[in-house]
């Protein structure tokens, strides 16, 4: 079984409940969804290598810790997910971006894959692949799918909502990729929406409702 990891830091759970509340507008969304963004990715880049450097101050020598070879690939699913991008580029600028296009049949809930772009040197690169919600977990186990073969090795799911039946569905798929999340809700309801959870997170970031 692959790892969930309920990010708990009290920063995340006020930002998350001021994202889910339904008067939150889409400017505001945008702002919280990148900072919740930028503070999930301090824990989810956690186990990143780090070496031993000297660096002169202007005092002495000092032994100074920095990361060795970062080389992420964050990989948004369309259209939520990149509300996640920007956050974390902020902290790590090196990083490559690529995307992939899915939407969810209203019909089957099944994923419907349109687009896929990612940087050609996967198998070299930590990925974390962003989309806000896990719901039936059909798109991201879909996207880990499209990833793997292009040869990406060490991947990791960063969510913000997830669902009991989708880490269940995404666990089965892949049961290596760690899932990084802010909440675990409920329940799905009749029509696969999450419950709470937040409501159309593509909608609600770009004003498409
Ligand atoms: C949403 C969300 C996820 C997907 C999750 O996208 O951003 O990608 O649903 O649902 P699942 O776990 O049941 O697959 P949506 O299909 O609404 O596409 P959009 O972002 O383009 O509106
Ligand atoms: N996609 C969303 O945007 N929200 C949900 O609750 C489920 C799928």
């Amino acid at each position: 079984m692959s790892e969930v990891l309920v990010l708990d830091h009290p920063l995340i759970q006020h930002k998350l409940a001021l994202l889910r509340d339904k008067r939150t507008g889409p400017k505001d969304f945008r702002e919280l969804l990148d900072e919740l963004s930028m503070l999930m990715a301090y824990e989810v880049t956690r186990h990143l290598p780090t070496e031993e450097v000297e660096v002169e101050t202007p005092v002495g020598v000092a032994r100074c810790r920095v990361v060795t070879g970062l080389h992420l690939a964050l990989i948004p699913i369309l259209r939520a997910g990149l509300g996640m991008v920007n956050g974390i580029l902020r902290l790590v600028p090196t990083a490559k971006v690529g995307h992939i296009g899915l939407y969810r049949d209203h019909d089957t809930l099944q994923p419907v894959a349109y687009y896929c772009k990612l940087p050609p040197d996967l198998a070299q690169r930590e990925v974390i692949v962003l989309d806000p919600m896990l719901a039936t977990g059909g798109s991201a186990a879909e996207a880990v799918h499209l990833i793997r073969r292009q040869g990406a090795r060490s991947i990791r799911l960063m969510c913000l909502v997830a669902a009991p039946e989708g880490i269940e569905v995404f666990h089965r798929a892949h049961p290596d990729v760690p899932i990084y999340t802010a909440a675990v809700d409920q329940c799905l309801n009749e029509k696969g929406y999450i419950v709470p959870g937040l409501g159309d997170a593509g909608d609600r970031l770009f004003g498409t409702r």
